[in-house]
């Protein structure tokens, strides 16, 4: 099956297959093809340039893309979108004055969302996160990584994970799973933190590593969570299997979790919004991507990661969504890429960069994901008619997508 599309006013984040990201001011380039075409063959770009260059080929399909501009698919390299009914009374005491930490001491939060899950059917979970995994492709989302961390027993941990596996059984979209047993600390392990860590080490380890059910190790290293001591503790024992860390670090206190990321190579280092001059230099010489989630900061009305310091530092930035029911009820990445423009003062082309190549990067999808290559996946967004792409974060809230294809099919 070849697809072709033609007359595409501007074609998007046009990469040499070498790159896997792009860092410090080098963000702010995002190289492009003006009056160009796309030649798909079933799930891959195989061709592209100029139309005054289209080749002469028979195609089963021509999509006539006049006016329109065409970018990858977003890669969205964290989520959390395997979870059960939602929080929505919460964010009303929060809209009342509790603060999200209030709410989590008094059993709300993870641990209300870990309850839920624990007594919902494994059919019913994947049900309603089918929901979620549909809206998102829909709204241009092409590779997507979830983490498992809101069922916190072996039991529901497993359940979550073979809930990803199934979508990734059924979905064309690329997911990638993430285990996330170190959330929360669960009620009955208050007073026995050491029980919960030897029960992620030595009973929920083994299982997903010998079932294949995740790629990555996450914790939640933050005051009130897990240590730094409990999280390298769990980051050991996890790359015994081969899990690589992705972490949940200084989102509302610096403690110390970058420096021990950068120790233990983690793949990427995620939240940031607190970003003392230390931590920001320890995230240098590395290469971990930092990666800003917007929409957490825009719902919990905490700061945004000070996106700008990253990249004027020389550093790379991804974006990703956290879709999650706490703190970021929502997966839309074309409302992150605008949040990061509006909010962090980071430029179109620096936050295109960074909700493509830097996150496909930041769940090792740079091979095949997060640009317009010779080889890598036909994961596509077709605009409306727009005058430029800075009309894309800048219009925020508008729906600006025409056709979304996932392994060049338009879906
Ligand atoms: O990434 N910070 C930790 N985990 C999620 C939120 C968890 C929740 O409130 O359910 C996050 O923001
Ligand atoms: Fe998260």
């Amino acid at each position: 099956m070849t697809t072709l599309i033609v007359n595409i006013k501007e074609l998007l984040q046009i990469r040499d297959a070498t790159i896997k990201k792009v860092v410090g001011a080098k963000m702010k380039i995002l190289p492009t093809i003006k009056n160009a075409y796309l030649l798909l063959k079933n799930d891959f770009i195989v061709d592209f340039g100029i139309m005054d260059n289209l080749p002469k080929i028979n195609t089963n399909k021509t999509i006539d893309a006049t006016g329109k501009i065409v970018l990858p698919s977003w890669c969205d390299s964290h989520t959390h979108i395997v979870y059960a009914g939602n929080r929505e009374s919460e964010f009303v005491d929060r809209i009342n004055g509790l603060s999200y930490e209030k709410i989590a001491k008094k059993g709300g939060g993870i641990l209300n969302s870990a309850k839920k899950l624990q007594i919902t059917s494994f059919d019913e979970l994947y049900k309603q996160s089918t929901t979620r995994l549909e809206e998102v492709m829909a709204l241009g989302t092409g590779a997507i990584e979830i983490k498992s961390g809101y069922g916190l027993t072996l039991e529901a941990e497993i359940k979550i994970l073979r809930v990803i596996k199934k979508l990734k059984k059924n979905y064309p979209i690329t997911i990638k799973a993430t285990f996330l047993g170190a959330h929360a600390f669960p009620k009955k392990f208050k007073k026995n933190k050491k029980a919960y860590i030897d029960l992620i080490c030595t009973k929920m380890l083994p299982k997903i590593a010998e079932d294949n059910l995740a790629e990555f190790i996450d914790v939640f290293c933050e005051t009130g969570y897990f240590t730094v001591k409990q999280t390298e503790k769990i980051i050991i024992e996890a790359k015994k299997y081969g899990l690589i860390p992705k972490l949940h670090v200084n989102q509302f206190t610096s403690i110390g979790g970058i420096q021990l990321g950068v120790k233990h190579n983690a793949l990427s280092l995620d939240h940031l919004e607190i970003l003392p001059k230390d931590d920001l230099n320890a995230l240098k010489n590395s290469e971990v991507m930092p990666v800003a989630l917007p929409s957490c900061s825009y719902f919990l009305n905490i700061p945004y990661t000070p996106a700008r310091q990253i990249i004027d530092s020389g550093l790379p930035l991804a974006l990703a969504s956290d879709y999650n029911p706490g703190s970021t009820p929502s997966g839309n990445m074309n409302f992150v890429v605008s949040t990061a423009c509006i909010k962090m003062k980071i430029t179109p082309e620096e936050a295109i960069n960074a909700a493509t190549i830097n996150a496909a990067y930041a769940m090792n999808l740079a091979h095949s994901h997060g640009s317009i290559t010779k080889g890598k996946k036909a994961n596509l967004i077709i605009t409306k008619a727009i005058n430029s792409y800075a009309f894309l974060p800048y219009a925020f809230g508008s729906d600006l997508i025409d056709t979304v294809l996932i392994d060049g099919k338009i879906i």
